[in-house]
């Protein structure tokens, strides 16, 4: 994820910047730069890949000011390359910015500044910001910054300086972090606070619509134009209890960064004025649709269970009869794909070597190929026709929690896309799913309240040795999903099952041994998952439900239950997963393992 890093002061603001940058590294990047300004001038360095090559062109060509900006780039708009690297510049070369967040309406703004003569050498986003400064620069650069962010809409946490204007830097946030740490006689910003910790600890959290000025003596926080104070925090956090900003694991700050991450996924994809989805990064017409002879999704792992679900939503919302593979499986499988095929692989690394193998099988067949990547530039994202990347930034942990809930709102994105090409789908019915995604951070972020009810859950249960994990229909992936998670991280043997299934095998398992963790939200099968409750019960099964509020039934069934918040059918796979995630969590913590790096496991399977 992109990082950024600023100074103001009398120190050489390279080498601050550059300290900074290299505090954000875990976060992921492929490209940094820094801009300073000396005797009025701005000097620029920019390289493509690891710091240390940035760290090599500033020792060959040195620059140093009192005053300037940092990035580490995580490629969203345009490959990682030394033009699309930040920071970027106007025209006139006097005012460089560097961006962290999504410009949605960049391609409008750019078309304008393009016909009115501005010239454009990246093909990010972020450059869009820059010209747009230098269309309202008046001798004012906090006057130009806050008119050119009146005409900006979707996240940013924005820092600009000016050749002209050498002793302040503005900055501003919108739905992307941003912190200033205030010195003495001078002053630090930074994304992440873990970049400042060496420097500074009181610390200024911006908040949404905040621009500021900062001079090394002073700052000023602006809101709506009308002046702001914002409250000093003193940081008490260690280098690595920065990194994971105060979270005792990476996969629990990761389960809390959903919201967030579900939002940065589909931001820049769907208007909210007329509940259009748009997915210009991807050719798949509707003239492709409509003689498409079935979707095949191969994957592996959380991936699998994300391309699972999706079955359930490219059937029931576009009619298109889908098939799902692992991706092992469907290497040395006789399947029939052909031209007419749609083959979607998803992954979140974009190098799990089993997907890649079946990415390049699809293509030799000439089949239309989609990937769903997090990680830009990566194999899988390069190698397939059409690529769609989940905005989760890096992921560290080696359970994936956030990459599955990025991969599950582009695939509601696509089915959704499908159904509107397709005509499958009723404008009524579009309009209420298209609401109900712009409110699943809301939903998600209530469901995160629960992890206090969670952890005493499993405070009953860490020392078990099995489980089982029921749901039916559109939840049974999440079972899967669910008792993998366990599983990996807490060597707890677990086994998701769909719950119809029970009774021709897994039922032998049950006894007061074995306690069963249940889906049950409100659905077209919630009478028949209650009918399984009732099974496992009568063999002395403890349930744990994961039920909504307001159940009637099985909230009195269960031993435990776990609230969530109700949402269509479609999105509850999306909600009832992240309990699970919690639920696995705490377990392992409370048997002593390394949640992050579970034994045997590995973030990227680049093997076969
Ligand atoms: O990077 P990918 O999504 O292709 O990885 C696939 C699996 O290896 C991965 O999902 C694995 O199952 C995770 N450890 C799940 O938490």
């Amino acid at each position: 994820m992109c990082g950024i890093v600023g100074y103001i002061g009398s120190k050489n603001s390279a080498e601050v910047i550059y300290n900074g940058l290299e505090k954000l590294e875990y976060r992921g990047y492929d490209s940094a730069g820094i801009a300073v300004i000396s005797d009025n001038i701005i000097q620029t360095r920019r390289s493509v890949g690891k710091l240390k090559n940035l760290k090599s062109n500033l020792d060959l060509n040195p620059i140093s000011g009192n005053i300037g900006i940092g990035h580490t780039r995580w490629a969203t708009h345009g490959k990682p390359s030394e033009e699309n690297a930040h920071p970027h510049t106007d025209c006139s070369g006097k005012i460089v910015v560097v961006h962290n967040g999504i410009i949605e309406n960049y391609v409008s703004i750019k078309k304008q500044l393009i016909s009115e003569g501005h010239k454009f050498k990246s093909e990010t986003d972020t450059e869009v910001v820059a010209h747009l400064i230098e269309k309202y620069y008046k001798n004012d650069i906090l006057k130009a910054v806050k008119s050119a962010l009146k005409e900006v809409r979707g996240a940013y946490a924005l820092a600009v300086i000016c050749a002209d204007e050498p002793d302040k830097v503005i900055v501003a946030r919108y739905d992307a972090p941003l912190v200033i740490a205030k010195g003495k006689n001078e002053n630090f910003i930074a994304s992440d606070v873990s970049a400042l910790l060496n420097y500074a600890r009181d610390v200024i959290f911006l908040e949404n619509g905040d621009i500021c000025e900062i001079k090394k003596d002073t700052i000023n926080i602006f809101n709506q134009d009308v002046e702001v104070k914002r409250e000093t925090q003193k940081i008490l956090w260690d280098a690595i209890q920065a990194e994971k900003c105060g979270y005792k694991h990476f996969m629990l700050k990761e389960i809390y960064e959903q919201a967030q991450t579900i939002q940065d996924t589909f931001r820049g994809r769907l208007s909210s004025e007329k509940n259009v989805i748009t997915l210009d990064d991807i050719n798949i017409t509707e003239e492709f649709l409509k003689e498409i002879s079935r979707i095949y999704i191969i994957a592996c792992g959380t991936s699998y269970h994300a391309g699972l679900t999706a079955k359930f939503l490219f059937e029931s919302l576009a009619s298109i009869p889908t098939e799902v593979d692992i991706a092992s499986e469907f290497r040395y499988r006789d399947y029939v794909i052909d031209s007419k095929s749609l083959v979607i692989f998803i992954s979140q690394s974009g190098e799990t070597a089993d997907t890649l193998a079946a990415l390049r099988i699809a293509k030799q067949k000439g089949s239309k190929t989609l990937a769903i990547c997090n990680v830009v530039g990566s194999s899988i994202s390069r190698e397939a026709d059409n690529i769609l990347y989940t905005h989760c930034g890096p992921e560290i942990g080696v359970a994936s929690t956030k990459a599955f809930t990025g991969q599950l709102t582009v695939l509601y994105l696509l089915a959704l896309d499908f159904a509107t090409k397709l005509n499958t789908i009723s404008k009524e019915k579009l309009d209420l799913l298209v609401k109900e995604l712009w409110d699943l951070p809301v939903k998600v972020t209530e469901c995160l309240k629960q992890s206090g009810r969670i952890e005493k859950i499993a405070k009953e249960f860490h020392l078990k040795n099995q489980f089982i994990y029921l749901a039916r229909n559109i939840n049974y992936p999440i079972a899967l999903e669910g008792a993998l998670k366990l599983k990996e991280i807490s060597y707890i043997y677990a086994e998701g099952y769909a719950a119809g299934e029970m009774k021709h095998g897994p039922i032998a398992l049950i006894d007061e041994t074995m306690p069963v963790m249940v889906i049950a939200t409100k659905s077209k099968v919630y009478e028949k998952v209650l009918s399984n409750i009732e099974e496992a019960k009568a063999r002395g099964a403890k349930i744990i439900a994961v039920i909504n509020a307001n159940d009637k039934e099985i909230s009195k069934k269960a031993d435990y239950q776990i609230v969530v918040p109700e949402v269509d059918e479609f999105f509850s796979p999306l909600i009832n997963v992240i309990p699970l995630q919690f639920f696995a969590y705490y377990v392992a913590t409370m048997r002593g393992c390394d949640v992050d790096q579970p034994r045997n496991l590995a973030k990227s399977v680049t093997v076969e």
